[in-house]
């Protein structure tokens, strides 16, 4: 079996090489002029499984991903399994207005094409795998996060939205401390409104949990709400962190004291590998591999 990290992706690759003793396919690839990718096998992967470990975001990555599944399937790879640690589109997985497209299915069913099997990490909602046409599987990185949550002394877990609490549940039991959630409003793309709340975070170290941390809005509003009620510290943790129109600067200048995220989109936040858990799902959906 060999693991082909696509450019997105190559800490949580190189992670999977280690944790399933396999080895990194060789490659070589490269922009042209116009900005085109080139990408070429330098293995011979001839009936051999190929996990090709890709994050579907930005859209260059898609192209990327689409490319490296082409080039694996042409060489005559066994089995393809296409691990996307984030899912970009993900978000739009309905139709919110008539006439829109439904994003998260036509990225799926392109990745769909040329894989025998997907492995994602924390998807926005979980029906976004049926949108695959062959097996697709989840995983969470909220065991690793709650973990590297113990470690630094969190007390109190919240949840900045309803959408978020069962992470936030989960987080808190694997801690063992408290947890509690916020009601958010969406006004729009970048504003938020939460309604104010009681919470009992005074003089705790506290730890904001989410999907995704985006423009940072949410996060920032929820910081504002602790601090004001007494919150000893306040550090933001999530799996995707996309840090976009100025997430980081929103979020310190609300009083963030540590920003953790996970390597799904490698980030100077990156703090924590979600390859364990996708080494746990792969092993469970490819039971003839040994650990
Ligand atoms: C939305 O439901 C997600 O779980 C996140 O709360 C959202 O994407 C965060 O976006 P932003 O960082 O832009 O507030």
């Amino acid at each position: 079996m060999y693991i082909l990290g696509g450019t997105s992706a190559k800490n949580v690759a190189e992670h999977l090489s280690h944790r399933l003793q396999q080895p990194l396919l060789h490659t070589t690839y490269k922009r042209f002029p116009d900005d085109e990718f080139y990408i070429r096998l330098l293995d011979d992967i001839t009936g051999q499984d190929v996990l090709i470990v890709q994050t579907a975001y930005p859209d260059q990555k898609i192209i990327e991903l689409l490319l490296m599944q082409e080039a694996v399937h042409d060489a005559g790879a066994k089995k393809i399994t296409v691990i996307v640690p984030y899912f970009g589109y993900s978000r739009q997985d309905k139709k919110f207005e008539e006439g829109e497209a439904i994003s998260a299915r036509a990225i799926a069913q392109h990745i769909s094409l040329r894989a025998d099997c997907v492995i994602t990490v924390d998807p926005h909602k979980e029906h976004i795998l049926k949108f695959f046409t062959v097996p697709a599987y989840s995983c969470s990185a909220v065991g690793s996060l709650a973990k590297h949550l113990r470690e630094k002394h969190i007390d109190f877990v919240l949840a900045p939205d309803k959408g978020a609490k069962e992470r936030a549940k989960e987080a808190a039991s694997l801690i063992g401390c408290q947890y509690d959630y916020l009601e958010k409003t969406r006004i729009d793309g970048t504003t938020v409104k939460i309604t104010p709340k009681t919470l009992n975070a005074s003089g705790k170290h506290v730890a904001i949990i989410d999907d995704i941390i985006s423009t940072g809005g949410t996060m920032a509003q929820s910081i504002r709400e602790l601090k004001k009620q007494g919150a000893k510290s306040v550090a933001v943790a999530c799996t995707h962190g996309l840090f976009v129109g100025g997430a980081k600067e929103k979020l310190l200048s609300a009083g963030c004291d540590e920003i953790i995220s996970t390597d799904t989109i490698e980030t100077e936040f990156s703090k924590v590998t979600v390859a364990d858990c996708i080494a746990d799902t792969f092993l469970k959906t490819a039971p003839y591999i040994k650990n």
